[in-house]
């Protein structure tokens, strides 16, 4: 049988940390609320295009596993924050990584994005579909955030990483994940307005509009991350005293703690990186799994879950064999353009940008749809 082993890695984060105390320089918040609700002390924000952070993490990720971007079959590009509508990302990212053999497909399940790519790639390589793939998880939520809006504006940063998939006949690489979306309460989590990296006339960055239900989006993510790794633990015949290491999905540090103890999962086989990062969305997981890689956290057959939830409300739970390397193979030089502005300086930019427009007043398009709209 063939296997879909993960045999690179990488991640680029953007440089440039927002911290709470920058965040109270604007919002009526503060650092202790923020520490306390959510684990969160900092985050990073973009100076490039989404398309730019993957390109890096992706060059990375070839280099850790010897392969050229020439090699490539498949990239798959899980986010929800688009540089442009159309054309999708990972065609960008092709073109910049010179990857003339692949194909090129966006994955958007919101936070877990990456993960429903790496589900949809793992099933290509199995099949034979397509050698090697690459799979990026990348977020630039900057532009599209209501920075006027405290409860949602301290919650988020932007990052990527990458995995590149090859086929192996080991048992080693994705050995199996549940799926599963609580769609009733799809309105829950939703940012309506304009968005991305690229202004249009009338459409400026962070005209967003974002429903957030936080409180109940933190019951569902807490039952549906328990529930997937319960049942996907169970489906490959372990048990939680097996998993070796956990690399959740990281909105709130309590809500980690309550997935851990539901599944029956100690916390000292969690990995950590909501303190530095805050929630990345579908970057989350991947920048975790790599940091978990560079800290000596991922072992040869090192049998680790990861646990996803987001916008829609998706949810998953992933569960992954490490196989036999955790080093890179090579390195590479790829480096971001260097970013000459403070976190708070491109922050204060998108915030400036922003203008009269009034995301909240604009009606639906097509009236005769409102009733539909409303009920969904
Ligand atoms: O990636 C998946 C999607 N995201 C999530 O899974 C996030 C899930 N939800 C959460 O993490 C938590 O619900 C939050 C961190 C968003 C909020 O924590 P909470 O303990 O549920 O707080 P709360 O919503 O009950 O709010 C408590 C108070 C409210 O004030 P009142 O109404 O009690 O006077 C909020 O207005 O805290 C207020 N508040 C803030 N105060 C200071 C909300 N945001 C802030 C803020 N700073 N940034």
């Amino acid at each position: 049988m063939t296997y879909a082993a993960i045999t690179g890695w990488g991640k680029c984060m953007p440089p440039a940390v927002l911290s709470n105390e920058d965040l109270s320089t604007f919002l009526d918040t503060s650092d202790e609320w923020i520490v306390s609700r959510t684990g969160m002390k900092q985050r990073r924000i973009s100076h490039v295009p989404g398309i730019d952070l993957a390109t890096v993490a992706g060059r990375r990720a070839l280099a850790c596993a010897g392969l050229a971007a020439e090699d490539l079959d498949l990239i798959v590009h899980g986010s929800c924050t688009f540089d442009e509508q159309v054309p999708n990302s990972a065609s960008g990212v092709q073109v910049k990584l010179g990857a003339v053999n692949a194909a090129s497909m966006d994955v958007n399940t919101a936070c877990t994005s990456f993960l429903y790519g790496l589900s949809a790639a793992s099933a290509m390589v199995r099949t034979g579909a397509v050698r090697n793939a690459l799979v990026i998880g990348v977020e630039v939520i900057s532009p599209y955030m209501d920075w006027s809006n405290r409860n949602v504006a301290v919650l988020f940063g932007d990052g990527c990483a990458a995995v590149v998939l090859q086929p192996s006949e080991k048992e080693e690489g994705l050995l199996g994940e549940q799926l599963g979306c609580y769609a009733d309460a799809r309105q829950i989590l939703r940012v309506r307005g304009a968005g991305g990296v690229y202004t249009n006339r009338g459409a400026q960055l962070g005209n967003t509009l974002w429903d957030f239900d936080g409180g109940e989006i933190f019951k569902k993510a807490v039952k549906g991350m328990a529930l997937a790794s319960q049942k996907v633990i169970a489906r490959c015949g372990l048990t939680a005293e097996s998993i070796d290491l956990v690399v959740p999905h990281q909105a709130n540090l309590r809500i980690i703690e309550s997935v851990a103890k539901h599944a029956g999962l100690p916390m000292d086989k969690v990995f950590l990186t909501v303190q530095q990062y805050g929630n990345m969305s579908a970057a989350t997981v991947p920048v975790a799994l790599v940091d978990a890689i560079e800290a000596g956290r991922v072992r040869p057959g090192s049998t680790v879950l990861m646990p996803g939830f987001g916008g829609g409300l998706t949810l998953c739970s992933h569960l992954v064999r490490w196989g036999d390397r955790v080093t890179p193979l090579a390195a590479s030089d790829a480096e971001l353009p260097p970013c000459t502005r403070t976190a708070l300086e491109l922050v204060n930019d998108i915030r400036a940008r922003k203008g009269t427009y009034d995301a909240s007043a604009d009606g639906l398009l097509w009236p005769r749809f409102a009733e539909v709209d409303a009920a969904q």
